[in-house]
């Protein structure tokens, strides 16, 4: 086939994912407190069969809700430590295994982020990121600096935005809860409203394997406010996880029975 030819079957497929209706969802969750009220307000039950390999400890919640195959997906505990494997390296893994084995037509990441009050970020804000990009791989080469920054816009959604009256800002993604002053300006040089430890990693994933991916971000502390990021994040976990919860299943609702061209 000419290359010619191949381009524009490859634009055909593409338009035709577009205008058929979303049928699986995969919902990435760091944390158990943040997926845990889903799973049950979407009513998924845990996979005894998980897709995962054997010894991992990602956990797939499954289930139909309306007309979509939601599947939740949580990176689950440390098997050392026992706490949430947060971070990008877990993201990263969680995302390849699940769409290879579910191939979802749609990823959506939920979760916590910090937030700058210098954007117009408030705690319990619950943002839509308009693009992605890492803050701490730093690599002072040309192109190799882009490469590590990691720059993604993400799924346009402009129908979903405008019905649900979600914030839009960009998403930094960096291995650490605290920021770093060198932090600080690459996430500044990112013109970042919220912060995470998943986001980017999850995009590039996504982007290698073609699943368009939405970004739903609640503001648990503000980063450039005064109080102890950890402690702010650990007070307002429950309540914000609420507030993101409630966003996720209008998004999920507003999903249903549509095509990726109507988002
Ligand atoms: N999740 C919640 N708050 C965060 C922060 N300040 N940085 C990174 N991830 C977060």
């Amino acid at each position: 086939m000419a290359p010619h030819d191949s381009e524009v079957v490859e634009e055909a497929m593409v338009t035709l994912q577009e205008n058929k209706p979303i049928s699986t969802i995969v919902i990435i969750i760091a944390m158990q407190t943040e997926a845990l009220p889903l799973v049950n307000k979407f009513q998924l039950s845990e996979d005894p069969d998980s897709p995962f390999p054997k010894g991992v400890p990602w956990v797939r919640y499954y289930g139909m809700y309306k007309d979509l195959q939601i599947n939740i997906i949580w990176p689950g505990k440390d098997a050392v430590l026992g706490v949430d494997s947060v971070g990008t390296i877990s993201a990263s893994l969680v995302t390849y295994a699940s769409v290879l084995a579910l191939k979802p037509d749609l990823i959506i990441n939920a979760g916590t982020a910090g937030g700058f009050k210098a954007k117009g970020a408030c705690i319990g804000d619950v943002f839509v990121a308009s693009g992605v990009a890492f803050h701490d791989r730093r690599i002072p080469i040309p192109v190799f600096d882009q490469y590590g920054i990691g720059c993604r816009k993400t799924c346009p959604t402009p129908n979903l935005l405008k019905e649900l009256n979600l914030k839009v800002g960009n998403l930094s993604t960096g291995d650490s809860l605290d920021m770093s002053p060198h932090d600080e300006a690459s996430i500044v040089a990112n013109d970042a409203t919220v912060k995470d430890m998943e986001g980017a990693a999850i995009a590039y994933v996504a982007e290698l394997l073609s699943v368009p991916t939405i970004f739903v971000k609640a503001v648990t502390d503000i980063v450039d406010g005064d109080k102890p990021t950890a402690e702010e994040f650990l007070q307002n976990l429950v309540a914000v996880t609420a507030a993101l919860d409630q966003k996720v299943t209008q998004v999920v609702d507003f999903i249903s029975g549509k095509c990726l061209s109507d988002l």
